[in-house]
């Protein structure tokens, strides 16, 4: 397999309390990987060890290996900076920065010193028309990026983070803020833009892993219980646990 990130005996813990157990992975390229599980089973935590996003928290340890294009991203010599720009991150409520349309989604080009705005625009347009924005918006890229529709917003926040060009697309139940026809947009966007990314989708909506997902991981209390292609997954489950979630009694 073609893997887009490796993940090898990783195990993380905070404050001592493990969060994270032997955790052990390859996800495959080009795909869109769900990662569901119950609340507080620790979903978030293992999509932000991927771009080092928990790094600031107090009493974090972790062992282990996650490697993206052949480099340990957990090793202390990683430039963290480009990890996550190459590992782009969309949250779970929108996030626009306090400017304009235009300068939300040149935001990290600008920052990294681009300044030809031949380029610039280029790059917003692109960006824009990957998320399914630019009609929506090309008159008006000067306005203040809040005064978009929340769904709006967040497909924003998505082109702002592929104007950084990225591999990887974490996103952190990207949709659960949205009202259904804004979330059936970005997933409409998503199916669409894996066929240059490898996302990453965490969600414990189960319809929405069914209608998305190529490959699916199920945590529960911190450790893998069962992961592989969706149709396997969800057609023929092998873990008594999986086939519990699937069927909504845990
Ligand atoms: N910054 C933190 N400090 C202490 N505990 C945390 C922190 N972040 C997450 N946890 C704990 O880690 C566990 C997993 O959380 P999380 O990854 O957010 O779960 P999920 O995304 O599946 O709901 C939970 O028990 C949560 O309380
Ligand atoms: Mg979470």
């Amino acid at each position: 397999m073609n893997s887009a990130i490796v993940i090898k005996k990783f195990n993380l813990s905070i404050e001592g309390t493990k969060i994270l157990t032997d955790i052990n992975l390859e996800l495959p390229k080009n795909q869109i990987i769900a990662i569901i599980g119950p609340s507080g089973c620790g979903k978030s935590t293992l999509l932000r060890s991927i771009n080092r996003m928990n790094d600031l928290i107090e009493g974090l340890e972790y062992t282990g290996s996650i490697t993206v294009d052949g480099d340990n991203i957990l090793s202390p010599n990683t430039d963290v900076t480009e990890i996550r720009r190459k590992i782009g991150m969309i949250a779970q409520t929108p996030n626009p920065l306090p400017m304009s349309i235009y300068e939300n989604v040149i935001y990290g080009p600008r920052i990294h010193g681009l300044k030809d705005k031949v380029k610039k625009d280029e790059i917003v347009k692109n960006s824009l028309e990957r998320v399914g924005l630019w009609e929506e918006v090309s008159t008006r890229l000067d306005a203040p990026a809040n005064k978009l529709s929340i769904g709006q917003q967040q497909r924003l926040c998505l082109a702002r983070t592929i104007a950084n060009d990225p591999n990887i697309l974490l996103c952190d139940e990207t949709t659960s803020a949205l009202d259904p026809t804004s979330a059936k947009k970005i997933e409409t966007e998503l199916l669409e833009l894996k066929k240059d990314y490898t996302i990453l989708f965490v969600t414990h909506i189960l319809r929405q892993a069914r209608r998305i997902a190529d490959y699916v991981v199920f945590i529960y209390f911190g450790e893998i219980v069962e992961h592989g292609p969706a149709e396997k997954i969800f057609g023929n489950p092998s873990d008594p646990r999986m086939k519990q979630y699937l069927e909504g009694s845990i």
